[in-house]
């Protein structure tokens, strides 16, 4: 069983959409016993907290549900468990290295642009404080970094 860790800022727009997502390929691949994924804030301010609603209606019309609990990124537990720690900006890239205990850590943190396929983008940008363009970016570079993913889950170890 592989275990993926999705993190972003605040763990209510970005990453629970990343975990939506990835859930729905890893069942329309018939991945359920091999592939298993969470999300985590590098922020613990909404910690207890639903999804932005915004981002669960944006979510929602492409029919995904985002069900997940906001919850800060846990650095001895989730490095211990997750096999692939993905953050969506470069921010997120240098706050999991700030928390990571050593090398073995460090070399399990990625980039979620660096698995698009498609889209050219750097980071996932964040959503919070834009419009509805912002929303469905954020779900159209998702949709193809977790599509790209799992091809590479799936394909190779790396
Ligand atoms: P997320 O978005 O990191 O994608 O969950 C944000 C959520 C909350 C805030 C910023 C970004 N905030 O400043 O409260």
């Amino acid at each position: 069983m592989e275990q993926v860790l999705f993190v972003c800022l605040g763990n209510i727009c970005r990453s629970p959409s990343a975990e939506a997502i990835f859930n729905a390929l890893i069942v329309k691949n018939g991945l359920e016993g091999e592939l298993q994924c969470d999300s985590a804030g590098t922020a613990a301010y909404h910690s207890g907290d639903q999804a932005d609603y915004r981002m669960k209606q944006f979510a929602q019309k492409r029919g995904y549900r985002l069900t997940s609990i906001s919850r800060p990124v846990d650095p001895e537990r989730d490095f211990d468990r997750f096999d692939y720690i993905i953050g969506m900006d470069r921010q997120n890239i240098r706050d999991l290295k700030a928390m990571a205990r050593n090398e073995n850590d460090r070399k399990n943190i990625f980039l979620m642009t660096d698995f698009c396929q498609n889209m050219k983008y750097d980071s996932v940008p964040d959503p919070y404080y834009g419009g509805a363009g912002g929303f469905e970016l954020v779900l159209d570079i998702l949709e193809d970094a977790c599509e790209g993913l799992i091809n590479k889950l799936q394909n190779d170890s790396f």
